[in-house]
């Protein structure tokens, strides 16, 4: 058996995140320590819910859903309902969750757990905007050292922004946490736009997760009908991006991604910037080169994967 990696996911569902949390769930090589919700596409009263939503209908309740930060650490929480629906995560009929929300604080969570298990061992993987985990890296910096490293969906550069035309939606909503994270020293891998954009969601692809006839695979499939038809309109392809599973996907398979170590610095200052994630593809600067940046990616064998984990729920 390979090695398993114990993780924190931490995360704003959202379909895309539902799925993610989904893969890590069905994959014995992860170990999910807990899940920690954030404000992001929708308020953190509907994250945290929805996070407990998944991990029921992935047959989980013993999963421990933390709740965190209810706002970005200095700019006003925006949304993403017109991505997302009302809910967050429109499209399937999902139960209202039976499991309890754990009472310690998020941030509280990240850091005792980083501080008990053996240093160099817990992998974050953060899918939302960056404010839990800035927040624990404030809390006690004594955590930088001892994260395995930080697996993170956002930012984007080639392809531009997704909610600004510079600006990817999880690094604009809170910059300031961006900044914290990529200035700490830790180990970070990016999955940005400019990766997950080939990652298409076309209608073969979601219907085989329809046709894998299980609760899972039908709730997917709904899932990603109705998070799809926003990117379609906007882009006019088949299907829309399939974002937060890159991130377990590349725990999983990391073959399955292409990038190089480079810089990446992100605005905080300017608002027509704000949010962007420069990225240093061509090392014009001497500045350090602080992130694994993820550029292409083998679409179809990450859908393989996909559906090959998800068909095991
Ligand atoms: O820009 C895409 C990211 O923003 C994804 O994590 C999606 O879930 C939203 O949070
Ligand atoms: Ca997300």
């Amino acid at each position: 058996m390979a090695e398993v990696t114990p993780i924190i996911i931490d995360t704003d569902p959202g379909q895309d995140d539902a799925v993610a949390i989904l893969l890590a769930l069905a994959s014995p090589e992860i170990d999910v320590l807990g899940i920690t919700a954030v404000a992001g596409n929708v308020p953190l009263r509907l994250t945290e819910k929805n996070a407990r939503k998944i991990c029921e209908l992935a047959g989980r309740p013993d999963i421990k859903v933390f709740s965190g930060a209810i706002r970005p650490m200095v700019r006003n929480l925006v949304t993403a309902e017109e991505v997302h629906g009302k809910t967050g995560l429109n499209g399937p009929e999902l139960p209202d969750p039976k499991m309890p929300l754990q009472d310690q604080y998020a941030v509280d969570f990240i850091v005792e757990t980083l501080m008990r298990e053996e240093s160099g061992t817990v992998t974050l993987c953060a899918l939302g905007p960056l404010t839990n985990i800035a927040q624990a890296l404030i809390r006690e910096p004594k955590i930088a050292p001892r994260i395995k490293q930080l697996v993170l969906m956002g930012g984007g550069f080639f392809e531009g922004g997704n909610v600004t035309p510079t600006a990817e939606f999880n690094i604009y909503v809170d910059p300031h946490a961006a900044d914290v994270v990529l200035k700490s020293g830790i180990q970070i891998t990016m999955m940005p736009l400019d990766c997950t954009h080939k990652a298409l969601t076309t209608a073969k692809r979601t219907a085989s997760f329809r046709n894998l006839g299980s609760k899972v695979g039908v709730a997917v499939a709904d899932m990603l009908e109705f998070f799809e038809r926003f990117d379609e309109q906007k882009y006019g392809t088949d299907g829309g991006p399939l974002h937060d599973p890159c991130v377990i996907a590349w725990l999983l398979k990391p073959e399955l991604f292409e990038g190089r170590n480079i810089n990446v610095t992100v605005e905080t200052a300017s608002e027509l910037t704000m949010g962007m994630t420069v990225a240093d593809w061509w090392g014009v600067t001497k500045r350090p080169k602080n992130v694994t940046y993820m550029r292409d990616i083998d679409h179809e064998g990450f859908f393989n994967l996909l559906v090959e984990r998800l068909g095991r729920l």
